[in-house]
């Protein structure tokens, strides 16, 4: 299913950055996803929202960013 008409991105192109460990705005930056209109920008959260309850390692991923992963360390 295309979810960002404007940029021609698929459910299935997102989902493949969400297993890769990839959070919205990172998908955002890499896809285009939501950088036009704007009105696929919800769909867009919950496709990545739903992958990343189904694929949590994933979603652990990409919460570690630079700033607090050297507040883990
Ligand atoms: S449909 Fe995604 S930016 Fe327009």
């Amino acid at each position: 299913m295309i979810v960002c008409v404007c940029n021609r991105i698929s459910d299935r192109e997102i989902v493949r950055h969400v297993r890769a460990g990839l959070g919205f705005d990172d998908i955002q930056l890499e896809l285009g996803v939501a950088t036009q209109c704007g009105r696929c920008e919800g769909c867009a959260r919950e496709v990545v929202e739903q992958c990343s309850r189904m694929h949590p390692v994933a979603a652990l991923h990409s919460a570690i960013t630079p700033t607090n992963a050297a507040a883990m360390s």
